[in-house]
């Protein structure tokens, strides 16, 4: 493994496993993924990618196994990797009873952020909702929800950002926008991790990325990888899935 030795793990999961009863949610899954990558964490529904998502933010304690995120045990200190990594859960939703702009000031407050008003000044007219920085966030749309917890995720530019199917509420425009600063983010030596089934983005925006299917690792590779042998992530997928399930 070549690009291990090469670049700084950011995230190094081994052998990780999360048993609900008897559904393995996510069996034995090692990953690497390096400083500056926008990796993707591909598969079908269940197949694991919010169960992954949730060990490696310390929400979810493995049932065994262990990662490292930003050098920090996520099972010895899940505290730890939550202060310092940006988070945006699959369909969670900001406090009803805050208005926008309360929600984000309270972000601030926890997390320590200084001027806290102007970045959050620059997300309302970056992600075009100015309009909705005084209305509860219960009479927000899924959209405006979805903006609200994107700037809690990056208001602190966390150096690491995980993110669980990231466009799903966006409109096409406010898609594209978002994979634009998605991109230049990781430019600027950060690193995101997202989970999709939407292949398409990942094909677009992603360096690395990994195929889960049913809690298993099936493959995990580049995106240049792919290009260079003129495949397509959507035709690649497709036949790792199939031969999984036929063997
Ligand atoms: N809290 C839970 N209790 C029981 N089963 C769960 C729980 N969370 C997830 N699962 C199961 O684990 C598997 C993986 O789910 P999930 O990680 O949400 O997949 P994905 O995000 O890829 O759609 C599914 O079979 C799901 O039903
Ligand atoms: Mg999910």
């Amino acid at each position: 493994m070549s690009r291990m030795e090469k670049t700084e793990g950011i995230i190094e999961a081994r052998g990780l496993v999360k048993q609900f009863g008897d559904v393995t949610a996510v069996n034995n899954i090692s990953l690497f993924v390096g400083k500056g990558e926008l990796f993707g964490l591909l598969g079908p529904n269940g197949s694991g990618k919010t169960t992954m998502i949730k060990m490696l933010t310390g929400q979810l304690r493995p049932t065994s196994g262990s990662a490292t995120v930003i050098g920090v045990d996520v099972v010895k200190d899940p505290v730890g990797v939550r202060e310092r990594v940006g988070i945006i859960p699959e369909q969670e939703t900001p406090p009803s009873f805050l208005t926008s702009v309360e929600y984000l000031d309270f972000v601030g407050e926890v997390r320590g952020i200084p001027d806290v008003q102007k970045k959050a000044d620059w997300w309302f007219d970056f992600l075009e909702f100015s309009d909705k920085r005084d209305v509860l966030c219960k009479d927000l749309s899924r959209g405006t929800r979805q903006k609200l917890m994107f700037t809690q995720a990056f208001l602190h530019k966390p150096a690491l950002a995980l993110i669980d199917e990231p466009l799903i509420n966006f409109d096409p425009i406010m898609q594209h926008k978002v994979k634009e600063y998605l991109t230049g983010y990781v430019k600027s030596g950060n690193t995101i991790f997202i989970s999709t089934h939407i292949l398409g983005i990942a094909e677009e925006i992603c360096s690395g990325f990994a195929i889960l299917h049913k809690g298993k690792l099936l493959h995990t590779g580049t995106v240049a990888g792919l290009k260079e042998n003129n495949q397509h992530l959507d035709d690649f997928f497709l036949s790792l899935v199939r031969k999984d399930d036929h063997g």
